[in-house]
């Protein structure tokens, strides 16, 4: 399946600033998006987004939707238009005057695959979260306490063993740890406590 984009610029810079209302965004997730798994998936990277922008880069209210909403809808094509992933919600927030940088964001949240490279830092953050989120989530379904005690290493040695949760890139997520400039132990940590609500 060929997902490359084949594009380098996103959106239109007339409409920076422009968001979906939690309302519109919650519609198109619940209409696009029929697998509950994803759902969750989107809504954990999404709230990930927003958290990691209030409590790391100090944005206010208006920052974190922005990050929060790119999390939100980065895959909300997989579910029914796979092959069209993440070409058709991209055309879709262009056409309803998204803010671009929020269009570049999804449009990068997967560098090999889409041939965008991330830029900005929710460009990245979003790249970095995505694997390892659905990551620790997978974890946390095998162990008898979920998220309970969850440590770093445990973590860790999950991700050296390649058989487990085999089809994350590894890769992805050391290259989006390199590419934002943070350590992975820093982002597992982040993602544990984080994500256990
Ligand atoms: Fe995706
Ligand atoms: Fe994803």
């Amino acid at each position: 399946m060929n997902l490359q984009l084949n594009r380098t610029s996103f959106g239109d810079p007339a409409n920076s600033g422009n968001v979906l209302s939690p309302e519109e965004a919650n519609e198109l997730l619940n209409e696009w998006v029929i697998n509950s798994r994803l759902q969750l998936h989107m809504k954990q990277v999404g709230s990930l987004m927003r958290l990691w922008a209030k409590e790391k880069e100090g944005l206010n209210d208006a920052d974190q939707w922005r990050w929060e909403l790119s999390g939100l809808l980065h895959d909300a094509d997989w579910d029914q238009w796979p092959e069209l992933h993440c070409k058709k919600i991209i055309e879709e927030l262009e056409s309803r005057q998204v803010d671009p940088e929020i269009i570049h964001a999804i449009a990068s949240h997967g560098p090999a695959y889409f041939g965008v490279e991330p830029v900005t830092k929710m460009d990245k953050m979003l790249y970095a979260f995505d694997e390892l989120s659905g990551f620790i989530h997978a974890y946390s379904l095998m162990r008898p306490d979920g998220y309970d005690n969850m440590e770093l290493k445990g973590v860790k040695k999950r991700l050296k063993d390649k058989t487990f949760a085999a089809s994350v890139s590894r890769e992805d997520i050391s290259d989006a740890c390199q590419k934002a400039g943070i350590l992975l132990d820093e982002l597992i940590l982040f993602v544990i406590e984080r994500q256990k609500g």
